[in-house]
């Protein structure tokens, strides 16, 4: 069911219903447009103990709900970010934002869960899952976790199916690219793709072609470029374009629903196209740092400003920004990660004589609403209901917890946001949320601004102050065959059938 609230959390004691200062937890947005993603209207939402209770214009309350004007402004579903890594060993070091600082700072803007990759230790993915289960133990928002494969045998294969019966993991993510550590064969991704699709999960690859990676990398240091510029230098388009292209022709080839995490490149985005278009089922998730950014600050002459702009793939030339922003109008890209995976300036100071040893990543969580409101409803290439569509509603059904989430409707979590359109976003290093010493959209401002985030029916920013327990946030299990996986059986079927027709044996969609 999805009437999960607050006496859940009451009742195993870790919750904020504990806490002294409990006010009430029946609160009335009075006055908002509602906007869902398939349509908006005036009405008002009422929220008791956790959960979306009614949405109607002029609801009538009691005395003691605490009532909340929204008048000339949008009331949404928080935000779900389906692409963070909080508290992750990484190239030597460790993401300085926790599962407490990142989701504080994603909660003052405007997301109210997240779902952080697993990453399994030596391959063992239940003794990555219990190292990810302390980690949040520090929540203070709902989350979700995906998994990465890195190795593969029997025990792997066991462990998946683990993690998707017992454990709510419904996602596995193969990484094409960070070779020697992270990075998988051709061989495995099959296993995988084949793995994934027999138990309903969704398979999602870091599309980047590693061995041709590492290549570039030797290149450019052997042409003396060592500076954050060889990062982006060394993995140009063409090798995320042949990666994302493998990934799926093999996913057709077994007939599997795919999922490309961060699409930076135009390369990689027509080739997803030209899949969509011959049917087959991949979705593509740019991130925001690709939909707003250019590569021209990786030349800057100050380091510390050059490398914290160094995440993989990289961040292109001016253009394949615009065609990304294109593509999610038009609905070939689907759905707006962060890839929020932050390193402060001394941890991306690691690197200071060989770009190779940048920690990966940038920042995102706090800045994602704000940034594609900014950039996708205020040029005119997105609704307010697509807006929701792809920061909320849309990873909410690919990740099989609709409408418990990405939704302002009865029954729902009661995690909402009101969006003040008409206000401005302001974006610092020196007042942002997360722990990080610097932030890559340092200095931009914007229309429209989160005035308030409702988490588990609970107000946790406004005035733009954040009111956070740390322990407060829930796990959400997350169920296997969303659905991309409506109808596969049938493609398969066909597909036996075909190969004991020669006259059907050349079937393109298979
Ligand atoms: O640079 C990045 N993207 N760091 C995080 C790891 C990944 O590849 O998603
Ligand atoms: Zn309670
Ligand atoms: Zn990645
Ligand atoms: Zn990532």
């Amino acid at each position: 069911s999805p009437l999960i609230g607050l006496s859940q959390i009451c009742e195993s004691g870790i919750g904020y219903c504990d806490s002294v200062n409990v006010i009430s937890s029946k609160i009335l947005i009075k006055g908002g447009t509602v906007v869902n993603a398939d349509r908006q209207e005036v009405a008002d939402v009422y929220v008791d103990d956790g959960v979306i209770v009614d949405v109607r214009p002029n609801i009538k309350v009691a005395d003691g709900v605490r009532v909340v004007d929204a008048t000339g402004k949008f009331v949404m579903p928080g935000g779900i970010d389906p692409h963070t890594h909080l508290a992750m060993e990484f190239m030597g070091t460790e993401t300085i934002d926790n599962f407490f600082s990142g989701q504080a700072a994603a909660l003052a803007g405007g997301t109210t869960m997240h779902i952080d990759f697993v990453i399994p230790v030596k391959g063992s993915l239940s003794k990555g899952y219990e190292a990810y289960v302390e980690k949040a133990k520090l929540s203070c928002m709902d989350y979700g976790f995906h998994m990465a494969i890195t190795k593969w045998d029997d025990t792997v294969a066991k462990e998946m199916e683990i993690m998707v019966k017992e454990k709510g993991i419904n996602s596995f993510k193969f990484f094409m690219a960070y070779k020697g550590s992270l990075m998988i064969s051709d061989e495995l991704l099959l296993e995988g793709l084949k793995k994934c699709k027999s138990l309903g999960a969704l398979a999602m690859v870091h599309a980047e072609n590693g061995d041709a990676v590492f290549e570039g990398q030797k290149r450019m240091i052997e042409l003396g470029i060592t500076g954050p510029e060889g990062h982006a230098l060394s993995r140009p388009p063409v090798l995320e374009g042949e990666a994302t292209a493998r990934a799926i022709r093999l996913a057709a080839f077994v007939n599997a629903p795919l999922y490309i995490v961060h699409v930076m490149s135009i390369d990689a985005m027509e080739e997803i196209a030209r899949a969509q278009k011959a049917g087959q089922n991949v979705i593509g998730e740019p991130v925001v740092s690709g939909l707003v950014l250019d590569d021209s600050v990786l030349w800057d002459p100050d380091f510390v400003t050059a490398a914290k702009f160094v995440m993989s793939p990289p961040i292109r030339a001016l253009g394949h920004g615009k065609a990304l922003q294109a593509a999610l109008s038009t609905g070939i890209l689907k759905l707006v990660g962060t890839d929020h995976c932050t390193f402060n300036s001394t941890q991306k100071s690691f690197g200071i004589d060989d770009f190779r040893k940048i920690p990966n990543g940038v920042n995102g969580l706090e800045e994602r609403m704000h940034l594609v409101w900014d950039t996708m409803v205020e040029s005119g290439q997105l609704s307010a209901t697509d807006f929701v569509r792809v920061t909320s509603t849309e990873c909410a059904k690919l990740f099989n917890i609709y409408p418990r989430k990405g939704a302002i409707r009865a029954g729902s979590d009661a995690d909402i946001i009101i969006f003040n359109p008409n206000s401005t976003f302001h974006i610092s290093a020196n007042s942002h949320h997360s722990k990080s010493d610097t932030n890559v959209y340092d200095g931009r401002s914007g229309k429209g601004k989160v005035e308030v985030t409702i988490a588990g029916g609970k107000i946790v920013w406004e005035n733009e102050e954040l009111n956070v327990v740390p322990g407060s946030g829930k796990y959400i299990s997350m169920p296997p065959f969303n659905y991309l996986y409506h109808g596969i059986d049938k493609a398969d079927e066909n597909y036996l059938t075909s190969l004991k027709a020669p006259v059907n044996r050349f079937n393109p969609s298979i």
